[in-house]
C-alpha cells in the first residue's frame, strides 16, 4: 500500500516536471506514403524522447498542394500549427504575412550559417532572420529503372531522349508499360523540367524556369521540349490520370512498368520494399541530365505562439538539423543529409552519387532549383505554368500553343 502510493507520487512528479519543460508540437506534412511515413516517424520519435508530444497534421497529397490549402485555413483562423513543410520562395511569401516566429537564438547557438551550404541558409531566412528550418536535399532528374524489365525487352537503359523512344517502344512490343506515371499537375511537371533540361541544358532551364527570361522561354528550345514531352506522353498508359507518384513507383518496383522520372522520395518507396539499388533498381539521370542536377529541399517553417513560448518550437528545429536525425530520417528519405560534411558512409550507391553530383554541379554552375517542387517560381506563376503543362499532356494541344500560353503563365502574379 504504502509503496504503492510512493510510486503513484512520484509518477504524478514525474509527469509534472515533464509538463514544466515540455510542449506540444503541431507539424504540418504530406509525408504519408510508405517510405514517407517511415521518415517522419523518426521526427516524432525523437520529439517523445525529448517529452515533447506529437501532434501529426498530415495531409495526404503528393508535393503538397491539398497541404498548403489547409494551411492557409488554419493560419487565417488564427490558429496555426507549430511548423509546416514549406519550401522555397513560399519561405519569403509567408514571412510577408508576418505569421513567423524566428529561430535565430537556436540557429545562433547552434551555428547553422556555418554548417549549411549557403543558399540554402539564406532561403531559409526573411529579412536575414531564420525563420525556417532545412531538412534534406532531394534530387529531381533521376530516372528509376526495373532492370529486369530491360532485360525482357532487350532494351538499352537511354542516355538521350531518342534512345528513350527507342527502350520505349521495345519494352511495350514485350507486353508491359514503359513508364509509370501519375497524371497530376506536379507529376507532370517533374516529367517536364526533366524533358527541358534534358533538350536545352542548364543555362536555358535557368533561363527560362528561374529567370523566366521572355526570350528563353519563347524558343525553339521551348518548343522542342514540349514536342519531346508529347512522345514521353505517348509512353505511359492509359490509367494514368489521377494515380499518386508511389503507386506509379510501385509499378516500377513490382516489374509493371520500366521506368518512372521522380525525385529521389521514389527511393524512399524502393528501400520500404527492401528492394536494392543496383540490383532490384538503377538510378540514373534522366536522358541528357547526366551534368546537371535539379534540388529540392525540403524545409519547415515556424508559426509564433500565442503563448509566446518557442521551448517546443526550438527543440523540433534543434532535432531536425541534428546529425543523428539528419542521418536516420535521410536514410529512409531517399534524400540525402542537408548538413555540410555529413557522415555518408551508410548511404547507398545512388545517395552518394547525388551528394558528389551536388558538390560538382555547383561548382560547374549546373545546380538549380526544380520549379516543379516550389524552388523557383513564385507560387502563382509555378501554379499556371504547371497547369499548362497538364493541359497539354491531356489534350491535343500543338506545341506552338503552348509555347505562346507559357509565355502568359509564367508572369502570372
Ligand atoms: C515533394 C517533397 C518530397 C516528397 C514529394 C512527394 O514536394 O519535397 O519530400 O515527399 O513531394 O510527396
Amino acid at each position: 500500500m504504502q509503496s504503492s502510493r510512493l510510486t503513484l507520487a512520484l509518477a504524478v512528479a514525474c509527469v509534472f516536471s515533464l509538463n514544466a519543460v515540455a510542449g506540444e508540437v503541431e507539424v504540418l506534412h504530406w509525408w504519408t506514403s510508405g517510405g514517407e511515413a517511415k521518415s517522419v516517424a523518426e521526427l516524432k520519435k525523437m520529439m517523445s524522447a525529448k517529452g515533447h508530444t506529437w501532434k501529426d497534421f498530415a495531409v495526404a497529397g503528393g508535393a503538397g498542394d491539398n497541404a498548403m490549402t489547409v494551411l492557409k485555413t488554419r493560419v487565417v483562423s488564427g490558429n496555426p500549427p507549430t511548423a509546416a513543410q514549406v519550401k522555397g520562395p513560399s519561405i519569403q511569401e509567408w514571412g510577408g504575412e508576418g505569421v513567423l516566429a524566428t529561430l535565430d537564438a537556436v540557429a545562433t547557438a547552434e551555428k547553422w550559417d556555418s554548417i549549411l551550404p549557403p543558399v540554402v541558409a539564406s532561403t531559409m531566412k526573411y529579412k536575414n532572420h531564420y525563420v525556417a528550418v532545412p531538412v534534406n536535399v532531394h534530387r529531381v532528374n533521376w530516372m528509376w529503372v526495373n532492370p529486369e524489365v530491360f532485360k525482357k525487352a532487350g532494351a538499352k537503359v537511354p542516355t538521350s531522349w531518342a534512345e528513350f523512344d527507342e527502350a520505349a517502344t521495345k519494352i511495350e512490343k514485350a507486353g508491359m508499360i514503359a513508364v509509370a506515371h501519375g497524371g497530376q499537375p506536379w507529376q507532370d511537371a517533374t516529367v517536364f523540367e526533366s524533358v527541358a533540361l534534358g533538350i536545352g541544358g542548364a543555362d536555358f532551364y535557368k533561363k527560362a524556369f528561374v529567370q523566366l527570361d521572355a526570350a528563353a522561354l519563347n524558343s525553339p528550345t521551348t518548343l522542342k521540349t514540349f514536342e519531346t514531352l508529347r512522345m514521353v506522353r505517348k509512353h505511359m498508359d492509359k490509367d494514368m490520370p489521377g494515380r499518386d507518384w508511389n503507386l506509379a513507383t510501385a509499378m516500377v518496383i513490382n516489374g509493371k512498368a520500366g521506368m518512372q522520372f521522380m525525385g529521389d522520395w521514389a527511393k524512399g518507396e524502393f528501400t520500404a520494399a527492401g528492394k536494392t539499388p543496383g540490383k532490384d533498381y538503377l538510378c540514373v539521370a534522366a536522358p541528357g541530365t547526366d551534368k546537371a542536377y535539379t534540388f529540392n529541399i525540403d524545409s519547415f517553417i515556424v508559426f509564433a505562439q500565442k503563448n509566446k513560448d518557442l521551448k517546443a518550437t526550438n527543440d523540433f528545429a534543434s532535432t531536425v538539423l541534428s546529425p543523428a536525425f539528419q542521418q536516420v530520417f535521410n536514410l529512409n528519405k531517399g534524400s540525402i543529409p542537408v548538413r555540410l560534411g555529413a557522415d555518408m558512409s551508410k548511404f547507398d550507391d545512388c545517395a552518394k552519387k547525388s551528394s558528389a553530383d551536388f558538390v560538382a554541379t555547383n561548382k560547374a554552375g549546373s545546380l538549380l532549383p526544380s520549379f516543379a517542387h516550389g524552388m523557383a517560381m513564385p507560387s502563382a506563376a509555378q501554379g499556371a505554368v504547371q497547369d499548362l503543362i497538364s493541359s497539354f499532356m491531356n489534350s491535343n494541344m500543338s506545341s506552338q500553343d503552348a509555347v505562346a500560353k507559357l509565355l502568359v503563365a509564367a508572369k502570372k502574379k
